[in-house]
Formats: structure tokens, sequence, C-alpha cells
């Protein structure tokens, strides 16, 4: 079990402990993350579950969706240029939330305890209050501007105007009250009914669109989970809306063609081969969006004929420009940031991997005071300008155009890897890198043998086409890399962290292994073994 906040993995654990299973654990440490995590782990939000459970792997859509007033130009001005802003702060920037109804399907389905048992944890967290640690201090400094904007969450967050010292307690009443009535009512207590209206004249006041019937209307979809074999393993990872799996699997259908595994670990060769093998992953990303309108998906994206051509495109010594390298061309087509990411593996074997996010570090700043529950501003994953870079600097295009309805696209990738009893659940927040973070933390396990804090530990780099330049912590490229990269064609820039893996493997012989990131705050996350 490892999570973003020790109070939330102590919730997960403690739910295993009276008899819930993988996905017990971890809707009750998603919910508990909504209280101490709530920068991140806000029910104001969505994500992606991907399980493994009794053999049978699924995925779950809980992505926001745009209000049914969105439109594709509502972040542009008159002169047709995006709005600074307009899709980052205030509710316009909400998509309509999806972590109520998700986090409930998952465990309606996959839980074996009664719903009420697995939000209590939350509940109690909410009412008797949580010690504000370090990072939630720091995080509610950070975003000071932002939540002032907003009275309900001046008054949450910054009482007497300032953030609440670390090592104090928090309460949150109203919080406390609306997860009381989830855990009687499931997510009608806060998609109908009088926190729906609340959200919606809160929304609406600070110019927003989200209506009462779009909460309502809000459905989490099961999806075929993405699947790819690497390296003689099996993994599921996160389909459509999420870009996370296509990115993963496309490059690693790469690297298997290239014989990746057999050169050096921390190896040039090793970083040109994935940075190029990236490079195309994230051109072809372009193309992609909500299933509904995407222009290519896994269908072209990861037939082999395709993957065979773009492994073949890779100079072995040199770096391809990014202009050089266009996506899929079966079509016409020319993070201040927050999610978090839980893994948890039962003794049994289940897993589950389950990323959420706001978008930003506390979202579009609005807190519903009534309700207690803070919105996203995941509409600037639309490509609110197609061809302009967003948030996280990725260029995206029509296929991910705003849209009613329709689900932004996603780069984040829960993932579950297994080779018989073997079995992984892993990932990140971080944006445009959780794919290419997610991905070598999977390969140092899969491939090299790592020891699992070793594999999350291990420094990392990035690359997504465009902007076209190697994002590298500087252990990545010690000791000559950065000199070698630089001679073979690459920009670099160095970076401080790319990410904060949350990961678990049980071993055949039933050794757990669960990692917390020590770029995160601290191995007390991780609470090993379990059994
Ligand atoms: O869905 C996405 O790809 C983004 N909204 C994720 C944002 C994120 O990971 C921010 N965290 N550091």
């Amino acid at each position: 079990m490892a999570s973003a906040a020790p109070d939330a993995t102590a919730a997960g654990l403690a739910i295993l402990r009276a008899g819930g299973n993988a996905a017990d654990a971890a809707v009750a440490t998603a919910l508990a993350l909504a209280v101490v995590h709530p920068e991140a782990g806000n029910l104001g939000g969505g994500g992606f579950a991907v399980v493994r459970i009794g053999g049978q792997a699924a995925a779950l859509d809980f992505r926001e969706a745009a209000p049914a007033a969105a439109t594709p130009t509502m972040y542009l001005g008159a002169d047709g240029q995006p709005v600074p802003g307009r899709s980052l702060v205030g509710p316009l920037a909400a998509g309509v939330p999806g972590s109520p109804a998700g986090l409930f399907e998952l465990q309606r389905r996959f839980g074996v305890l009664p719903w009420a048992e697995v939000v209590a944890p939350a509940v109690r967290l909410a009412t008797d209050g949580f010690v504000v640690t370090p990072r939630l201090h720091g995080e509610i400094a950070a975003a000071r501007g932002l939540l002032a904007r907003f009275p309900a969450s001046a008054a949450a967050w910054l009482p007497g105007g300032v953030p609440p010292p670390s090592g104090s307690v928090m309460k949150v009443p109203a919080l406390a009250a609306t997860l009381a009535a989830y855990a009687e009512r499931g997510p009608a207590a806060i998609t109908t009914g009088a926190a729906a209206a609340a959200i919606e004249a809160a929304s609406r006041a600070d110019g927003g669109i989200i209506t009462a019937a779009d909460l309502a209307a809000y459905e989490p979809v099961w999806r075929d989970p993405l699947r790819f074999a690497a390296f003689g393993w099996s993994v599921a990872a996160m389909p459509l809306p999420s870009s996370g799996g296509i990115i993963m699997g496309e490059s690693v259908g790469m690297l298997e063609r290239l014989h990746w595994g057999a050169l050096p670990p921390g190896s040039v060769q090793r970083i040109h081969l994935m940075v190029e093998s990236w490079r195309r992953a994230y051109a072809d990303r372009f193309l992609l969006g909500d299933p509904a309108t995407t222009q290519a998906g896994p269908v072209q994206l990861l037939d082999p004929a395709w993957l065979a051509r773009r492994a073949a495109e890779i100079d072995p010594v040199r770096a391809t420009p990014s202009t050089a390298v266009r996506p899929w061309p079966g079509t016409a087509a020319a993070e201040p940031r927050e999610t978090t990411h839980l893994s948890v593996v039962d003794a049994s074997g289940n897993a589950v991997a389950i990323t959420t996010t706001l978008n930003g570090a506390f979202g579009c700043g609005l807190l519903v005071g009534p309700v207690g529950i803070l919105l996203n501003n995941e509409m600037d994953d639309f490509a609110t300008a197609p061809g302009k870079p967003n948030l996280y600097g990725l260029v995206q295009g029509e296929a991910n155009a705003v849209g009613a309805g329709k689900r932004m696209l996603s780069s984040m990738a829960p993932t579950v890897a297994w080779r018989g009893d073997d079995v992984l659940a892993v990932g990140t927040p971080g944006g445009s890198y959780i794919p290419t973070v997610t991905e070598q933390v999977l390969l140092a396990v899969l491939v090299d043998g790592s020891p699992l804090q070793a594999a999350v530990d291990a420094p990392r780099f990035h690359h997504q086409w465009l902007p076209d330049e190697i994002m590298a912590e500087p252990a990545a490229v010690a000791g000559g890399v950065a000199a070698e990269l630089k001679r073979r064609g690459y920009a670099l820039r160095l970076v401080p962290r790319l990410g904060e893996v949350n990961a678990v493997r049980r071993h055949p012989d039933g050794r757990f292994e669960a990692a917390a990131d020590s770029r995160g705050p601290g191995a007390a996350e991780v609470l090993t073994p379990l059994r």
C-alpha cells in the first residue's frame, strides 16, 4: 500500500486488516486523500483506475467531462487567441467531477466490504481532524494567491489570512458532512439535491457553467484496459481518454524491437533510444482525444507494422529533430500542478492502481463552501486552442478540442503488470511526464529486476516531442552523459524532479515491496509487509 500521505496509507491498511480487498483499500485511501491531500485528491476532480482482481483486468474511466454548455471556442477571446488563465482559474475551468461516482463504482463492482465501512476512515479524518503536514502547509502557501480570490477557499485554507501551520490540527466539517451523506447514499449525495444545487450556484456565481443536470448525468465508464506485452510481462494500462497507456505501449513496442533490454542500465544508448521512442509516441499523441472523436487510437498506433516502422525510423546515434517526426499519417491532421497516485496489492495478489487529479494544485481554486469540495481545472487538458501548448507544454490536435460532454485527453497512467503470480501496481502524478516516468519504473523492474524502491528512486528523464528537448534530473545525465547527449544533437534542460511514484509489488512467494518516492514526503507512507 503506497500513497502520497501517511494518513491515507493508514486508512487503506486499516481496511485491509478489516478484511477488505485491494479495491476496498484503494477507495478508502483515495477518499482519505480527499481529506488530507485536498490540493490533489479532491472529490471535485476525476481520475482513472486500472485493476486486476481475481485475475481479471479492468479499467475505470472517471475522468471529468465538459459541461453541456461547453463550446470549442469558450477559452478564446474575440481575437481568436486563448485568454490567459481562462481555462485554469475559476469554475469556468472545471469539468464535471467524476470522482464521486467513480470511486463508488470501483468499490461496488470489486470491493467486498459494505460501502459505508470503506468511507468511514475519511469521515473520521474530516470530523476529528488531521495534522497539517509540511507539504500541505507548503502547497497552501504556494497557492495563496489563487485561494484568496475565492472567499470559501480562503476561509477554509487561509484562516486569518495565512496557511495553517504545519503540525496544527485541521477539521473540515462541511466535507465531513458530505462524506457522511456519501457513505449513506452514495454519489447521489453529491451529484443531486442540495449539494448539486450548491455546486451549480457557487460555479455560476463566479462565471462557471456546470449545472446540477451535468452533475446528475455524469457516469463513469468501464473500458477494456489497454493491454500490451513488455519484455515477457503482461501490462494492463489506461486506454483513451488517457494517452498514458498508448504512449507506454508504443514506446515499449519500439524498444523491444531495438533490443533495448540488452543494453547496460543507465547507458547513453538506453537514454537515446527511449527518448527517440517517446518523441514518436508523443507526436502520435497529437491525434488523440476522447475515444468518441479521436483520429487514431491503439488499433493504428500499436499495430505491429506501425511499431516496426517507427522503430526503424530511429537513428541509433543521432537525435531526430521533432520537426521531422510527424503524427501517424492516416489522417489529415497537420504543472503549479497536482495529481496523486496510489497503488495497492493485497495478499491474494489483487492489484489496484488509481490516479486522480484536479489538474493544477487546488484545481480552479473554488471551494464549494457548503459541500466542502474543491472544483478542478481539468478543462485545460483539452486543446483549448489546438496547436498551442497547454499547462504542460503539450501541443494537441483537433481530436482533443473542447466539446459538450467530451472527456479531455489525459496523460495519467495507472498501470498493473504481471508475470505469473508476480504483480506490480504503479503510477505517478506529473502531467505530461506521467507516461515516461511510469515506463522508466516499469522497465527497471521488468527488464533489470531492480528492487522496487531503487527503481522508484532512480534518476529520470523525459521527452514529449514538443518542446524538442530532454528534461532530466541532474543525476540522470551525470558523468559525461549530458555531454554525449548534446553531441548526438539533443537540447537538454535540467529539472529538479520528475514525478512522485507510488508502487507496490507482490512476489510469487508472497513477499511484498512497497515504495513511495523519495522525491515526496517520506518513507513513512510505505507500510510493509502487509500480511
Ligand atoms: O490528466 C492529466 O494528464 C493531467 N491533468 C495530470 C496533471 C498532473 O499530473 C499534475 N501533477 N503533478
